[in-house]
């Protein structure tokens, strides 16, 4: 990583909530750290700068710096969000970085959001569930652009976490689908392919543990860096859901 030339902005001061869970002598504390602001700093440099200069032990995510890859979500003054996204001007000179709570800590800012993601697809089935009859080999059929055009913008879920770090019922039923178990469910609703019908989808997500535990609280909605419609989602799915029980 090079470290930069121009200018400084600021001096920011960056506290980290730290703890290696893998270690019995482990407590949770917050680092503080201090480095020059340059332009166009990410929470991304700031954090390989750290760790860096100050602290080659430091636990955090980060694979693709452009907001796919949905690695580098962390809780940024007291917000759920995406580290690689995140301008450093856009906050103050004081930042505080936590890891998303909900999801099984690694280390300091490194938390487990793939084995939670597989749980819920797991849960959800979240695959196209063909008809017996389907050919796999046959050309699919046409769909309607503008059909194809809302499953896509469904599908544009990073699986970042950021949703589930911000639900009050995922921190108080740990097997809440969350808001993006309930984006996947309306994906594959949309999707003319899946054979699943009204009432079988009902079975996966009509309970408290799906759309019925969802208390509205819309964190989820206000977080989701890739601006989802997931209140607009979520209210559909429960009017359905009512239709159909
Ligand atoms: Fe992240 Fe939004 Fe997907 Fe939730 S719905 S996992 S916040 S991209
Ligand atoms: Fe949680 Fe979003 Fe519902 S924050 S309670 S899933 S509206
Ligand atoms: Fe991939 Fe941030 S590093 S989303």
């Amino acid at each position: 990583m090079t470290i930069q030339t121009e200018t400084p902005v600021r001096t920011l001061v960056i506290r980290v909530l730290r703890h290696n869970p893998q270690d019995p002598d482990s407590e949770p504390g917050w680092a503080r750290y201090e480095l020059e602001e340059y332009e166009g700093m990410t929470l991304f440099i700031a954090l390989n700068e750290i760790r860096e200069r100050f602290e080659p032990s430091l636990q955090f995510d980060f694979v693709c710096r452009a907001g796919i890859c949905g690695s580098c979500g962390m809780v940024v003054n007291g917000r759920p969000g995406l580290a690689c996204r995140t301008l450093t001007s856009t906050l103050g000179p004081e930042i505080t970085l936590a890891p998303l709570p909900a999801f099984r800590l690694i280390g300091d800012l490194s938390v487990d959001t793939g084995a939670w993601m597989r749980g819920m697809s797991e849960r959800l089935e979240t695959w196209i569930h063909e008809t017996e009859s389907a050919d796999l080999h046959a050309l699919e059929e046409r769909m309607e652009p503008e059909l194809a055009e809302q499953i896509y913008e469904l599908d544009r879920c990073i699986e970042c976490g950021c949703c589930v770090a911000a639900c009050g019922t995922a921190r108080m039923r740990p097997d809440f689908v969350g808001a993006v178990g309930l984006n996947k469910i309306a994906r594959f609703r949309l999707d003319p392919r899946d054979r699943r019908s009204d009432s079988d989808f009902y079975q996966l997500i009509g309970d408290d543990d799906g759309v019925f535990g969802c208390m509205t609280l819309l964190g989820c909605h206000d977080v989701c860096p890739k601006d989802l419609p997931l209140q607009t989602q979520i209210a559909f799915l429960r009017r359905k859901m009512v239709t159909v029980s």
